[in-house]
């Protein structure tokens, strides 16, 4: 008789999904997509629960949490987890940090070049029949200036390709040590403001906290070199998304890439009207790699810690 009972409520790889399954100890539930008030129903049940960021575990939802010890999220971000509402139950909240680095990071190069090249319209267009090279015009990443907001993991990453696409990289991230920035050769600032308005290209690489919803408003925006194009492939709602509508239809911004939004999945959302603004459905790390990476560490994290055994976020 399995003594530990695990919910998945995401997609998850295989690969982790098989980890739980060997353990004779561990039974598992796969229930991908379960909504409240069907998962507050059944989540005391269960020993561990693993998400993504479709599931957004509420303070309410685990009012009750019966049996339930640990909140393992295959993925980086924790901002769909209240932290603080697991901790006064003492359930364990985890993430796997490093599984979907690259895949974010990539992503974000591509969303880069598809925006200043105006990839996705070009497709569109050309399929549906007009051959119009003059619209396509773009503009080149050599020897422009790359601001790079939260030089982490990401951020990291992003830095070090643009790099090699000769790029200035700047960056703001108050909580890193120079250091860090020098061995990237990248110009750390000491203000948001230093980075953004020196940059021809901005990237978001923040996780959404207190600190970085809205981080970038109207005002933020006005300070920017006119014709600026963002990235944001972290968290919606870094950006303000009305202003960044307005921006955009103005040409003060001149694109915008996006693969996150503030609510997911977005319904009549304002940027779908907007020709400068491509999105994508929050797809970062929806690479073979990435997903094996984070739903393989998560599941090695969950076994560990219902077994009383170390584990630590990768
Ligand atoms: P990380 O923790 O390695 O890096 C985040 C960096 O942001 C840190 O260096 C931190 O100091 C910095 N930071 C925090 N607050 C800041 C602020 N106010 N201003 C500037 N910098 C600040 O995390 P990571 O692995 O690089 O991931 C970053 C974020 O990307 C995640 O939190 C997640 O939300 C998002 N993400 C999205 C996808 C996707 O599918 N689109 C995939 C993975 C991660
Ligand atoms: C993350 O934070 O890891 C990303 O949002 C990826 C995801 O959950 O799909």
């Amino acid at each position: 008789m399995p003594k530990y009972k695990v919910l998945i409520t995401d997609h998850i790889s295989q690969d982790g999904v098989n980890i739980l399954k060997s353990d004779k100890d561990i039974e598992v539930d796969i229930q991908a997509g379960i909504k409240n008030p069907d998962l507050k129903k059944i989540i005391g049940n269960y020993d561990a629960i693993i998400t993504r960021s479709g599931t957004t575990v509420t303070a309410e939802l685990i009012e009750n949490p019966g049996k339930l010890k640990i909140i393992g999220r295959a993925g980086v971000g924790l901002d769909n987890v209240d932290i603080e509402a697991a901790s006064m139950k003492g359930i364990i909240v985890m993430n796997a940090p490093t599984g979907n680095t690259l895949a974010a990071c990539e992503l974000t190069m591509g969303m880069m070049l598809s925006v200043v090249r105006k990839l996705p319209l070009a497709n569109q267009v050309t399929k549906s029949g007009e051959w119009d090279r003059k619209r396509f015009m773009g503009i080149q990443l050599y020897q422009k200036t790359l601001a790079v907001v939260g030089l982490g993991r990401i951020g990291g990453n992003v830095a070090k390709r643009c790099k090699a696409f000769d790029m200035k990289v700047v960056a703001y991230d108050p909580y890193i040590k120079k250091s860090r920035a020098e061995s990237l050769g990248v110009e750390l600032c000491n203000s948001l403001e230093e980075a953004i308005s020196q940059a021809d290209i901005i990237t978001f690489h923040t996780p959404l906290t207190d600190e970085t919803k809205n981080l970038i408003t109207k005002d933020e925006i006005a300070k920017m070199k006119d014709g600026v194009v963002i990235i944001n492939c972290a968290r919606g709602g870094i950006v303000n998304e009305l202003d960044l509508v307005d921006a955009c239809k103005s040409g003060k911004v001149t694109a915008a890439g996006l693969d996150v939004f503030m609510s997911e999945p977005p319904v009549n959302h304002p940027f779908f009207d907007v020709e400068n603004i491509y999105v994508t459905p929050h797809i970062g790390a929806n690479t073979a790699e990435g997903q094996y990476g984070v739903a393989v560490i998560i599941a090695e994290q969950v076994v560990n810690a219902l077994h009383g055994r170390s584990y630590k976020n990768a």
